[in-house]
C-alpha cells in the first residue's frame, strides 16, 4: 500500500490527540483511504515531557526545519498556535510544495488571505477544519455540502468556555465571577480567560466563516465584538422571565447593504435550537436559499474532538494524493478568480430588537421620561417590567423593544443615561427573534 508521510509541528494537547488517534485508529483510517498514513516526525520545543501515550522517540525533534526540509514529508500539521513562528512554518511548508493542516484560528483570521493565496499559487491543499467548531464539520459543510446554496445567514455558538459559563449562570443562578472561578478550577477555562470571555476567540472564528461564505477578507477590527463578562445574574433572571436564554452568538447575515457581521451576547427564544446548546458545546445554524435550515452541533474543543477534525483534513488530502491531484477544493468556497473583499454593513445601521435594563429612581414620571426619549428616537417599546419598590432608591426597569436601528438606540441610551433619576449605565442586550 502506498504511504503518505506526516510531520507534526506542536506536540501540545491537540497534537497529542492526533498522535493518540493515529495510534488507535491509524489502520482503520489507512484501510478507509486505501493509503497508508505514517507520522514520520514530531517537532516541539519540549520533547522530554511525557504525553501519556506511546511515542517512538526517534520521531521527536526540537527543530521544525527537520520536518520542513524533509522531502519525504507530504503533509505538515501545524498545531503550535500563535502567529509566529507558526505563520513562517506554514508558508515555508507551502513553498516547499507540502500540503498543510492547521487548527490555528487566530493566524487564519488575521493572515488567512496571504496563506490561502500562497497555497493556491503553489497548488497545495490547506485544511483548517479544526480551526472553527472543533469536531463539527462546519467548514466542509459550507465549502462542499452547501456549495449550491446562497447562504443567507449563519449564527453560531463558537466558544465553548463562554457557553459553559452562560449555561451555568442560567441553570444555577450564579454570578459570572463565581462561575468563571469554578470553570477555571475544573480546567474548563484558561487561567487568563480573556480570549474566551471577551469574544476574541469567537471573533477569529467568525472572521474565518465570513471569508468562506461571503468573500476574500475581512478586517477583524471591523467586526463588532462584545464579550460576556458584563452579563449579570439579574440579566439572566430577566431573560428567563421574558422567555429567552442568553448566548454569545456569532452572527452573519446577507443584506442588500452588505454583510451584517457581529458577535455579542444575544437573547434567543428559550425553545430555539441554539438556546438549548448548553455546557461547552458549539453549534451552527445556517439559513440557505435551497437547503433551507441546516443545524450542526458538537464538541467545539478538546483533545480528541479537535484531533478528529485534523485527521479528517489529513484524510481528504491523502485521498487527493492517492489520485495524484491537489487543489480540488479551494481554501474558500468561492472560486479564487475574481473573488472580492467582503463588504461589511456599518454596525450602527443594523436593525434588531433590544433588551434594556435601566437603574432608575422609583418615582412617578420616570417611565414616561425614558419612553419619551425612546419614542423620539424611533424606538418602539414591546414590554416593560419593573421589579420592587425602593423609596428614593434605584430599581431595575427592564424594557424590550421591537426592531430598531443601532445608531438610534445608542443615541437614545446616551440621552437616557444623562437623566438625573437614571443611575449608572443602562444595560443593553440584543434580541434575535427571526434572524437566527
Ligand atoms: N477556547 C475555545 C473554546 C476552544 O472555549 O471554545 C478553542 O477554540
Amino acid at each position: 500500500m502506498k504511504k503518505i508521510s506526516l510531520g507534526l509541528i506542536g506536540f501540545g494537547t491537540i497534537g497529542t490527540g492526533v498522535v493518540k488517534l493515529l495510534n488507535e485508529n491509524g489502520s482503520l483510517i489507512s484501510e478507509r483511504l486505501g493509503i497508508g498514513v505514517q507520522l514520520s516526525k514530531i517537532a516541539d520545543i519540549d520533547i522530554k515531557r511525557s504525553r501519556g501515550i506511546p511515542v517512538d522517540q526517534g520521531v521527536l525533534t526540537t527543530d521544525a526545519y527537520e520536518i520542513l526540509n524533509d522531502p519525504h514529508i507530504d503533509i505538515v500539521i501545524e498545531l503550535m498556535g500563535g502567529y509566529e513562528p507558526a505563520k513562517t512554518f506554514i508558508l515555508e511548508a507551502i513553498n516547499r510544495g507540502k500540503h498543510v493542516v492547521t487548527a490555528n484560528k487566530a493566524l487564519l483570521a488575521l493572515h488567512g488571505n496571504e496563506i490561502f493565496n500562497a497555497a493556491v499559487k503553489k497548488g497545495v491543499n490547506i485544511g483548517f477544519e479544526a480551526s472553527v467548531g472543533g469536531t463539527i464539520p462546519i467548514i466542509k459543510t459550507i465549502k462542499e455540502s452547501l456549495v449550491a446554496n446562497k447562504i443567507r445567514s449563519l449564527s453560531g455558538i463558537v466558544n465553548g468556555t463562554s457557553n459553559l459559563i452562560l449555561s451555568k449562570m442560567t441553570d444555577e443562578g450564579k454570578a459570572f465571577d463565581v462561575v468563571l472561578k469554578e470553570a477555571q478550577s475544573l480546567g474548563f477555562a484558561e487561567a487568563d480567560p480573556t480570549y474566551d470571555i471577551e469574544g476574541i476567540d469567537a471573533a477569529h472564528k467568525l472572521a474565518i466563516l465570513l471569508s468562506l461564505c461571503f468573500g476574500k477578507k475581512v478586517r477583524l477590527e471591523d467586526i463588532y465584538r462584545e464579550g460576556i463578562s458584563h452579563i449579570s445574574e439579574q440579566d439572566i433572571a430577566f431573560s428567563k422571565e421574558l422567555g429567552y436564554r442568553i448566548k454569545l452568538l456569532a452572527i452573519a447575515i446577507e443584506r442588500p447593504e452588505g454583510i451584517e457581521a457581529r458577535l455579542h451576547p444575544t437573547m434567543i427564544a428559550f425553545d430555539h435550537l441554539l438556546a438549548n446548546v448548553n455546557g461547552n458545546f458549539n453549534a451552527f445554524h445556517l439559513m440557505c436559499d435551497a437547503a433551507d435550515s441546516v443545524f450542526l452541533f458538537g464538541q467545539g474543543s478538546g483533545m480528541m474532538p479537535t484531533a478528529s477534525a485534523v485527521l479528517s483534513d489529513i484524510a481528504d488530502i491523502a485521498r487527493d494524493i492517492r489520485k495524484g491531484i491537489a487543489g480540488r477544493i479551494p481554501p474558500r468556497v468561492l472560486d479564487e478568480e475574481g473573488i472580492g473583499d467582503i463588504r461589511l454593513m456599518p454596525f450602527d445601521q443594523i436593525r434588531t430588537s433590544y433588551y434594556f435594563r435601566f437603574s432608575a429612581v422609583d418615582r412617578p414620571g420616570v417611565l414616561s421620561r425614558i419612553s419619551g426619549i425612546l419614542g423620539a428616537n424611533d424606538i418602539s417599546i414591546k414590554a416593560v417590567i419593573q421589579k420592587g419598590r425602593g423609596v428614593g432608591e434605584s430599581v431595575p426597569i427592564v424594557m424590550t423593544t421591537y426592531k430598531a436601528r443601532e445608531c438610534d438606540v445608542r443615541k437614545a441610551l446616551a440621552d437616557i443615561d444623562r437623566i438625573d433619576v437614571v443611575m449608572g449605565k443602562t444595560m443593553l442586550i440584543r434580541i434575535e427573534d427571526d434572524n437566527c
